[in-house]
């Protein structure tokens, strides 16, 4: 794994917009897997800033949503596939229809999310962009979730709910369940772009680079990957630190 410690998420962004736009540039028809939160939020404004003044081009782009709150009405603003629209895809140009998402309007989520795997399989992400959760979720793989887990609804544990809190009016507004790509479906992507800024990831990053291969720490599973890239701020990288430098 590529660990890259930037001093803030300003600095993060850009060395992950730069990953992101040698991706592009190299890739005829580009393959995006695109993470939500705060955390992402710098590298999306980078995004944007680079389409409107240095024509980084999204065109021939598809793009994945790891995962989707269930419960939401179609317009509200937190469902991820708005997120990513007001954050991203809605300034570079990714045609709407060429932006993909799991419909958790639809009456059979089972199926929806069986049919949301497939099509993340036969598409082949290229460039998978992922945050953590601080206690080590990725997407919505909450401790516990098998290694080789595939799209499917899960229940939201209460820390991430309280975590996700911030996003909603009020923290019991936020969905109890959500439909996630699983951990098995996230490690098919070629690269995985990792980012993680603050104190409240330095457990998880020291998991993922020191800690146990565990379901207890789902992104641990991140080392097995060939192709991962983190980049971290120093607040983040302060646990790994310290363990890295004990005799
Ligand atoms: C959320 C999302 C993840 C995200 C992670 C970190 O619950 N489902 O996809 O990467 O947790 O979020 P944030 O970047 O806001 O800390």
């Amino acid at each position: 794994m590529k660990v890259i410690v930037a001093p803030d998420p300003d600095e993060i962004a850009v060395h992950a917009a730069d990953l992101v736009q040698s991706f592009l540039d190299s890739s005829p028809e580009p393959v995006l897997g695109l993470a939500t939160g705060a955390s992402v939020q710098p590298l999306y404004r980078e995004l944007v800033r680079r389409h409107r003044e240095q024509s980084l081009s999204f065109a021939s782009s598809r793009a994945f949503l790891l995962d989707e709150y269930v419960g939401l009405d179609p317009d509200h603003p937190q469902l991820y596939r708005n997120v990513i629209r007001a954050d991203l895809a809605g300034y570079v140009g990714i045609d709407p229809a060429r932006l993909h998402s799991p419909d958790v309007h639809t009456a059979d989520l089972d199926e929806e999310c069986a049919r949301y795997d497939r099509r993340v399989s036969r598409a082949r992400i290229g460039l998978q962009i992922l945050g953590i959760g601080r206690n080590g979720h990725l997407a919505f793989n909450e401790p516990g979730s098998g290694f080789d887990s595939r799209t499917r609804v899960v229940r939201l544990t209460a820390g991430t709910r309280a975590d996700n809190s911030r996003f909603f009016e009020r923290p019991e507004k936020v969905p109890e369940t959500a439909v996630t790509q699983g951990l098995g479906t996230i490690l098919q992507a070629d690269h995985l772009l990792v980012i993680a800024s603050g104190a409240a990831k330095t457990i998880a990053v020291e998991g993922v680079l020191v800690g146990p291969v565990t379901d207890t720490m789902p992104a641990s599973i991140l080392r097995t990957h060939p192709r991962v890239t983190m980049i971290v701020d120093p607040e983040a990288a302060a646990a790994w630190h310290r363990t890295a430098q004990r005799p």
